[in-house]
Formats: C-alpha cells, structure tokens, sequence
C-alpha cells in the first residue's frame, strides 16, 4: 500500500503530520508521505488522510 500526498493541492495545514506521525511529515510546507505502509500503517494513513481539508492524500 500507499500513501500519496499530491503537492498541488496540499496547502500545508499539518493535520496529518499530527494525526498520523507514523506517515506523515511535514517537508518546509509541504506533506511527505512514507514510500510504503502496510498492516496498522494503512489505517493510520487513512486516519491521517480523512483529516486533510483539501483531500490531497490518497491511500491505495
Ligand atoms: Fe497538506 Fe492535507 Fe496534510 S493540506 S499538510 S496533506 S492534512
């Protein structure tokens, strides 16, 4: 699985970074995602990614 966080649309709110540190990190004003997630991971990232305001985290 992965988490994909689309730099066009994140306007840097850092809600994911801090729901789902495991994931998410936060690069100058940017989301980073980790390559790759599996087992508990996949639902923290989906946790984190329900939370984005603009809904650039797509998990799949
Ligand atoms: Fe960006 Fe959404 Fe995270 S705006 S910082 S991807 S919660």
């Amino acid at each position: 699985m992965k988490a994909v966080v689309d730099p066009d649309k994140c306007i840097g709110c850092g809600l994911c970074a801090q729901v789902a540190p495991e994931v998410y990190k936060m690069e100058g004003d940017k989301a980073v995602a980790a390559a790759n997630i599996a087992g508990a991971l996949v639902d923290i990232a989906r946790s984190g990614a329900e939370q984005c305001p603009v809904e650039a985290i797509t998990v799949s």
